[in-house]
């Protein structure tokens, strides 16, 4: 167990509270690539983190399958196609175009996007900025227009653009605004999902090019890749917004063995962020657990809302050697969302008062409502003396907490308590 006091003075609150305001203002004033896309992050189900190059049509199928039945709903809508979709052989008698590999997809991809755009999802390819993919298949470098449009024709919603096999040494700025110059000539919308690794500084001219960028290595479903993506993709947060969404990649919740207080947490911090929430399970082994991370409406909710701001962390506890930290974002002035993460393999007790923490300050006729987003209960309602003594509750190894903070005018039976959450 491990115990830590942080003591904090009025300034900060101040601080915290303005920070906010501010990137709430902030948020009309970043725009990225204009295509109409990606006004909030892409949601969907993508096929590498379970199954890697081992993909066929009836996998596929399978996991529309259930998108459509029980996750769409909630707001999966793209079923993207990774690495291993296309025939290792380009045609020959006509310009050089994309065959589907006949093996693995004998009804081809027009016929899989007209499948999956009459039951309303949409659909997303794979392919790299170089002469090949990263599983040596070929690649769009040289091939843009003509790619573009075959997606176009197949009707591609949506194109994940990896950066293997860049020989003969071309720029990313240059490779990637080639294929967006070609994909924007289609006329067709097509979600432009960059994956450069956060190579080149691409933060710095990615978010004109596409309509999200990686800004990390390939994640692997341990707490530690986990962690080291979120805090490598964070450090450009600031960047984050509608249409230049950051990208510290896909979803491992199902994958491997991540215990369940990790892979809470892990869906938390994507959603605080405002990254994108591409599944990465097989959705026909998906557990009942699973299913209930994935389908945290409350989360989702602070994920998709376009007047949310991604979350920022707050006072000391920012860094990837950190052993906790708090994120805080807002939708308006009187209603805060709040994630507090043990990052450590411990037991985490602090003692720390959240409500000195964050400059919340109720009026006398008015009280702090807060709901816990993971149970979707009303934890209970404090006036101002109640809330400034609420503790931290006690973590557990990687765990998290997830509230919303609402301030509400208090009605005559309430009375301020001292409380837990
Ligand atoms: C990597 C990429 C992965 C996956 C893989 C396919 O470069 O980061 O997400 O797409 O290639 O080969």
């Amino acid at each position: 167990m491990i115990r830590r006091t942080l003591f904090l003075n009025n300034s900060r609150c101040v601080c915290l509270f303005l920070s906010l305001v501010l990137s709430l203002l902030s948020l009309s004033s970043v725009t990225g690539l204009d295509n109409g896309l990606g006004l909030v992050p892409p949601m969907g189900w993508n096929s590498w983190n379970a199954f890697h190059c081992n993909i066929d049509e009836s996998k596929i199928k399978s996991a529309a399958e259930i998108m459509i039945s029980s996750l769409q709903q909630h707001g999966y809508k793209y079923l993207n196609l990774d690495d291993c979709w296309m025939s290792p052989n380009r045609t020959t008698t006509s310009g050089g175009e994309y065959q589907e590999d006949p093996n693995r997809f004998p009804s081809g991809m027009a016929s899989l996007a007209s499948y999956l755009h009459s039951n309303d999802l949409k659909f997303g390819l794979y392919t790299s900025a170089g002469t090949k993919t990263c599983q040596g298949l070929p690649g769009s470098l040289g091939y843009e227009q003509i790619d573009a449009r075959t997606f176009a024709s197949w009707g591609v919603d949506y194109l994940k653009y990896d950066n293997c096999y860049n020989t003969p040494k071309i720029p990313g700025i240059d490779r990637y605004t080639t294929m967006r110059n070609a994909l924007n000539a289609t006329g067709r919308p097509i979600f432009y999902s960059l994956c450069q690794w956060g190579g080149d500084n691409s933060w710095e001219w990615a978010s004109g090019v596409g309509n999200m960028y990686r800004t990390t290595g390939d994640i692997s479903p341990t707490w530690n890749s986990i962690r080291n993506n979120f805090w490598q993709s964070y450090r450009h947060i600031n960047r984050a917004g509608k249409g230049q969404w950051l990208d510290p990649d896909m979803l491992e919740v199902g994958n491997g063995n991540l215990t369940f207080e990790e892979s809470r947490s892990h869906f938390a911090l994507w959603c605080f962020v405002k990254a994108p929430l591409l599944l990465g399970m097989d959705l026909l082994t998906l557990t009942e657990e699973s299913r209930t991370i994935i389908t945290n409406t409350n989360l989702i909710g602070i994920n998709q809302d376009p007047a949310i701001p991604p979350a920022t962390c707050f006072a000391q506890q920012c860094s990837k050697d950190d052993d906790w930290s708090v994120f805080v974002t807002s939708s308006s002035s009187s209603t805060f969302y709040v994630l507090i993460v043990n990052w450590k393999n411990l037991i985490l007790e602090l003692e720390v008062l959240i409500g000195q923490y964050f400059g919340i300050n109720p009026m006398p006729n008015e009280v702090v409502q807060i709901t816990n987003l993971y149970t979707n209960q009303i934890v209970g309602k404090y006036d101002f003396d109640a809330f400034k003594r609420i503790p931290i509750p006690t973590l557990q190894p990687h765990d998290s907490l997830a509230y919303q903070m609402k301030l509400v005018p208090k009605e005559e039976e309430e009375e301020g308590r001292v409380a837990t959450l």
